[in-house]
């Protein structure tokens, strides 16, 4: 059950552990519970297993040892496979089909939709990501950052209740970066339950009210509010990150250090008013 009494968690792993084929151990034994409607940050340096915990999270990985449950269920992945969407780190893996409006509609043509449903979805996902004009041509004659974008919208045609987001903005720029944060926030709004995987403290405020830190060696080093560890310099440190610059510039000025450029221009228009 969740701390508020509530239904069961959407994310309940237990005891994952992971090494590839090769021997390189990637996940070292990894307790993660995700509350319905929660945003969780997996946060952790290069290398320390977030794309792998993510991709055995969402289903695409069989963990050596340890075991997931989705919704309360008993069932794999499988089970819930309409109510949870992964995007990975290569949005290639998403990009196979003649065109982008064909990879947009591939997931909910999989569901049993009313007539014109997925048409209607992939419009309406193509309106908020900008792809509109991109709906015609060949995915792989995309750029990088639009590939991503056209990957994101194919997790998002599906209308998951659980969205798993490996990297969500890398390689993106600062207008499709901020469309992107707020389709988030969006979906958040709504009750999807968010889990987003990246090394940037800087974009953890705003995707998460809850951080799994994990160290370069595949483990949980701690787990807090977003604010309980983006402010705490020497657990980030001991993870090979730092905190957020905003929280480096206000550090020891003021009790309640803003953890974004918007919370901190609060508080200075705060500071001018009185
Ligand atoms: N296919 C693979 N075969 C062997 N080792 C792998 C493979 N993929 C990843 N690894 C190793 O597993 C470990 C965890 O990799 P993973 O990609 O999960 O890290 P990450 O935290 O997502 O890193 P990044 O921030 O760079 O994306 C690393 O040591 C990596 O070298
Ligand atoms: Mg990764």
């Amino acid at each position: 059950m969740t701390d508020d009494g509530g239904g069961p968690p959407a994310i309940e792993a237990t005891g994952l552990r992971y090494a590839y084929p090769d021997g390189t151990p990637a996940v070292d034994g990894v307790d993660v519970t995700v509350a319905e409607g929660e945003r969780v940050a997996l946060l952790g340096p290069n290398g320390a297993g977030k794309s792998t915990l993510l991709q055995i999270l969402g289903g695409l990985i069989d963990p050596d040892d340890g075991e997931v449950r989705y919704f309360g269920e008993t069932g794999d992945a499988d089970a819930v496979r309409d109510r949870l969407s992964v995007l990975t780190q290569d949005p290639a893996d998403y990009l196979f089909n003649p065109t982008v409006r064909e990879d947009l509609a591939y997931g909910p043509a999989q569901q049993d939709l009313p007539d014109g449903e997925t048409d209607r979805r992939v419009d309406r996902v193509a309106a908020r990501l900008d792809l509109g004009e991109l709906l015609s041509k060949p995915p792989f004659r995309l750029s990088g950052g639009e590939q991503r974008r056209a990957a994101l919208a194919s997790a998002l045609t599906v209308e998951p209740d659980a969205l798993l987001l490996d990297e969500p903005v890398s390689n993106v720029d600062a207008a499709n970066r901020a469309a992107i944060l707020d389709l988030l926030d969006e979906l958040a709004a709504e009750g999807v339950t968010l889990v987003v995987s990246t090394p940037e403290t800087e974009l953890v405020p705003h995707v998460a009210d809850r951080v799994v830190l994990l160290d370069a060696d595949g483990r949980v080093a701690a787990t807090g509010s977003t604010r309980e560890i983006l402010t705490d310099a020497d657990l980030l440190t001991d993870c090979d990150l730092r905190p957020p610059q905003v929280v480096r510039l206000f550090d020891g000025l003021t009790d309640d250090v803003p953890l974004t450029v918007t919370e901190a221009e609060t508080r200075l228009d705060d500071t001018d008013d009185s």
